[in-house]
């Protein structure tokens, strides 16, 4: 077998050796509490502190508007159930999409079971939300408009500025599930007028089980979990210093000039891929598009014909790693809630695409391989 290749980058990253030299140091000389006033406690306090400017800086922010958390789905969940209960008095209106992560979705399905009302704007084709479905339901009532910047299963990018600007005019607050974009697209929460964003370290090459939450200063939601006083009492329980060193470690790996390398290098893997499937005769589609409004690290291709799990199934066995939206469960084949949105449920894409994402450590090589081995796996299905 041909060495392995791993695409799947949406889903988790590996780490970066810089990161992992970070967190090794900070493991064997850095244990203190954070909190202590002690020797080691300001230690840590200080290694916190350094890591939290050094990851406000990345957006734009003040070091106050940055709330270290367990990563995405802690920063999601805290950012909506927390807007949702500080607001209530002031309005139950909640607008989101069709297209957010889970970690979006469930809490505002519990808020629905507690009174709240969620409009869920719908997405095009290219899986993008038209901004005057979005001015129409903002209401007198709206209290929260949260909205993905970049989709992790197709990658389509939402025009978070002039979203901000259009939120910015209401009385709602603008929270955007940012998992999948940052470090990966230039984000500027003054420009871009957002009050909160959710971002999480293991797709940026960093450890899991970390992340931040910017939060406008003057917004003060209270502590999603109950405990100390830690993050300006806006976070309980003990700071992981090591794995937040370690963030910030990724963050600087991927700053805005190695985005804007990284980007250049993945859409030439993008280009390679599409075109190399042309030349070999493959049928299929991009979910999305290539460039325009896309991020650059992930790619939606609809394989006309093959089932996405099958497809998926034999890659692996060949020594590649990709993604489908939809799971199988027993047998059968659940869509993905966003190519459904996109495309419809009866449309033969939602069982038959398949993601890849990149990161720093793909190379061209990895991405003939992957032409080489899905030309070589569907021309084997099509001819069964
Ligand atoms: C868009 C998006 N939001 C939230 C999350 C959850 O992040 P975490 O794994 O850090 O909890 C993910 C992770 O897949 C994601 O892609």
């Amino acid at each position: 077998m041909n060495k392995r290749i791993y695409l799947d980058n949406a889903g988790t990253t590996p780490m970066a050796p810089e990161v992992i030299d970070t967190m090794t140091e900070m493991m064997k000389n850095v244990f203190g509490n954070a909190s202590a006033t002690n020797y080691y406690g300001r230690e840590a306090k200080n290694i916190l502190e350094t890591s939290r400017y050094t990851i406000a800086q990345s957006i734009n922010a003040k070091d106050s508007e940055i709330i270290f958390t367990s990563g995405g789905t802690e920063s999601d969940n805290t950012a909506i159930m927390q807007t949702a209960m500080l607001r209530q008095t002031e309005g139950k209106h909640i607008i989101s999409t069709k297209i957010e992560h889970e970690a979006v979705l469930k809490p505002l399905k519990r808020l629905e079971k507690m009174g709240f009302e969620v409009t869920y704007l719908d997405v095009d084709e290219k899986g993008q939300i038209n901004l005057e479905d979005l001015k129409k339901a903002i209401r007198p009532d709206t209290i929260l408009v949260t909205i993905m910047t970049i989709n992790n299963e197709v990658g389509s990018v939402q025009p978070i500025k002039e979203i901000g600007e259009i939120v910015a005019e209401s009385n709602a607050w603008f929270h955007t599930d940012a998992v999948q974009a940052y470090g990966e697209i230039p984000l500027d929460v003054e420009e871009m007028k957002i009050d909160l964003l959710s971002t999480s370290a293991h797709k940026l090459n960093g450890p899991k089980l970390i992340g931040f939450l910017y939060e406008r200063d003057g917004i003060d939601l209270p502590s999603y979990l109950q405990g100390g006083d830690q993050e300006l009492k806006r976070r309980a329980g003990t700071e992981n210093v090591p794995a937040i060193a370690g963030f910030a470690k990724a963050a600087e790996l991927h700053s805005n000039d190695a985005i804007e390398k990284n980007r250049e290098k993945y859409l030439s893997f993008k280009k390679a891929l599409v075109e190399g499937l042309k030349e070999n005769g493959i049928d299929f589609e991009i979910n999305g598009n290539l460039e325009e409004n896309m991020a650059p690290q992930v790619i939606n291709i609809w394989f006309k014909g093959i089932k996405s799990d099958v497809l998926l199934t034999n890659l692996d066995l060949d020594g590649i790693v990709g993604a489908a939206g939809s799971a199988c469960t027993a047998g059968s084949l659940n869509p993905s809630h966003v190519l459904v949105a996109m495309f419809g449920a009866d449309n033969p894409r939602v069982y038959e695409s398949l993601r890849f994402s990149f990161s720093i450590e793909n190379t061209m090589d990895d991405i003939h391989q992957l032409v080489e081995t899905l030309t070589k796996i569907i021309t084997r299905l099509k001819n069964r």
